[in-house]
């Protein structure tokens, strides 16, 4: 298991030793060109978590290339580079040109922004694009939607290694007089709030598909962690925790050090998949439930 910063929750040039105290820093998502991104507000506290609508400020991915990579590398960690767009072609174009970069480990998609207005185009479509761009490992971050065992599965078809779950739901805050605290209006709702839909998620894509998961969404303590893993994530990564407390890489990794050792389990790997009443040991991974039989199961609990 690696301990990850989810994506736009660290900047690692300005808290490098954050960034070392994970397995892999994942940068925020650069877009093909320059975005200044939403007016302030952009970030608000609300009940169970944050909200947020930055709107992909990024510096481009030129400038990312030049300027911005040239400097993560002197920091050791393995570098994940997340890369969004509003068409297929500009996850293409990004993922060829971070293609020629060997200090680039693996390229996320993130195909989950809520808050853009142009939403990039069919999942299946962006991920076989991207695919053809690049040998490096790719994973798709996707957002916990009513149908993201589907999009997961058309992921997995489309040529992805792996699965991010998940990014932020939509939410929005009022303030006193009843107006948007967010410029915006509705922005991306993360935190402990999200923890049970995330766990939902990765559940029921560890069920639908053979891909490995990293598992997101309001981990703040070990506890957290262990439930991601047992709910069938490999990797979790850590978002909003990190803006309240900077060294919670550290204290997570120790709780669920803690945690394994008192449930008998040898290490993080053993407790992946374990909530699916398998041993995750010795878990086939082909022999998962059927999708239809799933999705059937799925829409009597949703009733
Ligand atoms: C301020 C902020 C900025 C974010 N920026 C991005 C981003 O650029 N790309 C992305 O894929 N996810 C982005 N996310 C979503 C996180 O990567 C993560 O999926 C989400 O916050 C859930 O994890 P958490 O509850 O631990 O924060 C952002 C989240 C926050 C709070």
């Amino acid at each position: 298991m690696r301990l990850l910063n989810a994506s736009g929750c660290l900047d690692a040039l300005t808290a490098p030793e954050v960034a070392r105290s994970l397995d892999v820093f994942v940068t925020k998502t650069v877009t093909p060109l320059p975005r200044e991104g939403n007016e302030a507000v952009r970030i608000a506290e609300t009940e169970g978590g944050m909200l947020n609508a930055i709107g992909l400020a990024n510096p481009g991915i030129e400038r990312f290339r030049g300027e911005v990579l040239p400097r993560l590398v002197t920091l050791g960690v393995p570098i994940w580079v997340s890369v969004g767009g509003f068409c297929v072609e500009d996850y293409a174009s990004s993922c060829s040109t971070l293609e020629e970069c060997d200090e680039v480990e693996a390229l996320e998609l993130n195909l989950s922004c809520p808050n853009v207005d142009e939403v990039p185009e069919n999942v299946g479509e962006v991920v076989a694009a991207a695919r053809a761009a690049t040998t490096k490992p790719l994973y798709a971050k996707l957002s916990p939607a009513a149908d993201v065992a589907d999009t997961a599965r058309a992921a997995e078809a489309a040529g992805a290694d792996g699965l991010s779950l998940v990014n932020t739901v939509k939410g929005l805050a009022l303030e006193d007089a009843l107006q948007p605290v967010l410029a915006r209006g509705i922005g991306g709702l993360s935190g402990p709030a999200l923890r049970p839909i995330a766990l939902a998620a990765v559940y029921a894509c560890f069920r639908a598909t053979a891909l490995p998961v990293v598992g997101m969404g309001g981990v703040t303590t070990g506890r957290d962690a262990l439930e991601l893993l047992a709910a069938g994530a490999s990797d979790v990564a850590l978002g909003t925790v990190l803006f309240a407390d900077p060294g919670a890489g550290g204290r997570i990794r120790a709780e669920l050090e803690a945690e394994l050792a008192a449930r008998g389990f040898a290490a993080a790997d053993n407790a992946v998949g374990t909530a699916h009443g398998l041993d995750g040991r010795t878990l086939d991974r082909k022999s998962r439930v059927a999708p239809k039989k799933y999705l059937h199961t799925g829409a009597n609990m949703a009733g």
